[in-house]
């Protein structure tokens, strides 16, 4: 068996490498996580990458996701829990496939960033059960995305910028961070840090659907226009994904 780990980008179905369409067109199976919920749009966009780029009707199959704990006394421990059960439920579908399967994963954006599939993917084989190699290809990620939509270099000439997410931006902002993507962020907590006059954002949601909303400059001025869109975005799909990029403002300006 071989697991092909196929980074489609983040929502624009031509912003995917020829060498991940060249993967695609390997694959026997592609194996799609079923979040549940409000995600059709998702679920949508991945449809329409196949639809584009794949010949045929290729064989999909859907696997529930297991139910995160959201709010753990221990969060790294949740999530590990987290993966144990999705790689439980991932080797379950795998074992039902013929030995000689090509199995695809279509990953958001690229598979080396906040994305637990990689991690996934070698539980499975450390479990011993089923015998196959994986490979990854590198997909166009959010933060480029946010990049080239603000038409923006992300750092500062010859500096350094963390990435990182909302749970742990304040922690690094206190540690002297101050030219930072954040990621992963439903709670807006960049709303922390206004009042202070010392940061500038490059906002973005939704990035390379029909829906995209982009928003800069000051921090302090910014932060209304930020919580109106995402408002909007969330009513109108019933989910909304955004990275920001913030940094601290040179003094005086
Ligand atoms: C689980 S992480 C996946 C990141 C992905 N592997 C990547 O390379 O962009 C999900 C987070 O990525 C960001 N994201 C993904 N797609 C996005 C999009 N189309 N627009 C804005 N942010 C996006 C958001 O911060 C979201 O909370």
């Amino acid at each position: 068996m071989k697991i092909h780990l196929v980074g489609v980008g983040g929502g624009h179905p031509d912003q995917i490498t020829v060498q991940a369409v060249a993967m695609l067109h390997e694959v026997d199976v592609f194996l799609v996580a079923d979040k549940g919920g409000d995600v059709g749009d998702l679920a949508e966009a991945r449809a329409e990458i196949l639809r584009r780029h794949v010949l045929g009707e290729p064989r999909v199959i859907q696997v529930a996701d297991p139910e995160r704990d959201r709010r753990p006394a221990d969060y790294g421990a949740a999530v590990l829990d987290w993966h144990e059960a999705r790689a439980r439920a991932y080797e379950e579908v795998l074992l039902g496939l013929a030995p000689d399967t090509t199995v695809g994963f279509l990953v958001w954006g690229d598979p080396a960033l906040y994305d637990s599939t990689i991690r996934v993917v070698e539980r499975v084989r450390d479990f011993g059960n089923l015998d196959f190699d994986f490979d990854v290809t590198p997909g166009i990620s959010s933060v480029s995305m946010l990049a080239a939509a603000h038409r923006i270099v992300l750092n500062r000439i010859g500096g350094p910028i963390v990435i990182t997410t909302g749970r742990a931006l304040l922690k690094d902002v206190e540690a002297g961070a101050d030219n930072i993507v954040v990621m992963l962020d439903g709670n807006v907590t960049c709303r922390e840090l206004v009042g202070t006059g010392r940061w500038g954002i490059h906002w973005g949601a939704n990035l390379g659907t029909g829906d995209e909303q982009l928003v800069s400059g000051p921090l302090d001025e910014c932060i209304e226009e930020i919580e109106r869109a995402r408002a909007a975005l969330k009513t109108k799909h019933g989910w909304v994904m955004d990275t920001y990029l913030l940094r601290r403002l040179a003094a005086g300006g």
